[in-house]
């Protein structure tokens, strides 16, 4: 059976990493989180003092990226690809408010971008993988055969993320989160490069309303859609 590339694009928090693993796995393809990505190189900054408050050390981070190595390696307890920075797993720490908050910042940089695309499009060169993120259908695979545009009301997408990290047990602050989302909504759709918008191509999805299940029903109908036209 032929096989396809999937880029499924949208907002912060609004599911599209939950359906994409879930598609990639029905379907066998391989998935890769593109905001892990930006989450890990962001972590390496944290970690190697490169931001002080709204400041990046571009400088030191210039230099530093081509050493910024990113994989993903299943976890066969969660059945699901966990983030690797330069060999270890910071799955966990990718995830936490203090990344969050500086994710934009980061993500935003040309460099930064054009290493990361790199990267994403040679994991893309055999086909068959499905890439979640903000610029898959527009900058990173725009020949992709088959784009989702998935969005969702801020308030549910901030509830999604308190639940995720409640279930954690990671202290979260609703409020907060949902300031969180509306900033990151702002920032990713307009910043200078790369912003996020819908590819003419796309198929729109808001899922505010649709259980998981429904959503990956409809996500499979589209996939065996074009795959047999
Ligand atoms: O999907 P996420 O929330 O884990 O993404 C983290 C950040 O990375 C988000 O603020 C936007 C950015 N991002 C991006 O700029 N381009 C991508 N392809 C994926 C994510």
């Amino acid at each position: 059976m032929k096989k396809i590339t999937i880029a499924i694009d949208g907002f912060s928090s609004c599911g599209k990493s939950t359906m994409a693993k879930d598609l990639a796995r029905e379907i066998g393809y391989i998935y890769i989180d593109s905001g892990a990505m930006y989450r890990a190189v962001t972590l390496y900054c944290i970690e190697n003092n490169l931001i002080d408050g709204d400041l990046i050390n571009l400088t030191k981070l210039k230099s530093a990226i081509n050493d910024i190595h990113i994989s993903f390696k299943l976890n066969v307890e969660t059945g699901r690809p966990d983030t690797y920075l330069n060999g270890k797993n910071v799955e966990n720490k990718i995830r936490t408010m203090e990344v969050s908050s500086k994710v934009s910042l980061v993500s935003a940089i040309d460099f930064v971008r054009t290493a990361m695309v790199e990267q994403q499009q040679q994991m893309g060169e055999e086909k068959g993988i499905v890439m979640d993120g903000r610029d898959i259908g527009t900058t990173v695979f725009p020949n992709a055969e088959l784009k989702i545009f998935v969005t969702a009301s801020p308030e549910i997408r901030a509830q999604r993320r308190y639940d995720e990290l409640a279930a954690k047990g990671e202290k979260a602050d609703f409020e907060a989160i949902l300031e969180n989302v509306k900033q990151r909504d702002y920032l990713d759709q307009n910043r200078e490069i790369s912003p996020l918008r819908k590819a003419d191509d796309a198929i729109l999805l808001d899922n505010s309303n649709l259980t998981i299940a429904e959503q990956k029903k409809w996500l499979l109908e589209q996939f065996n859609r074009t795959i047999e036209s």
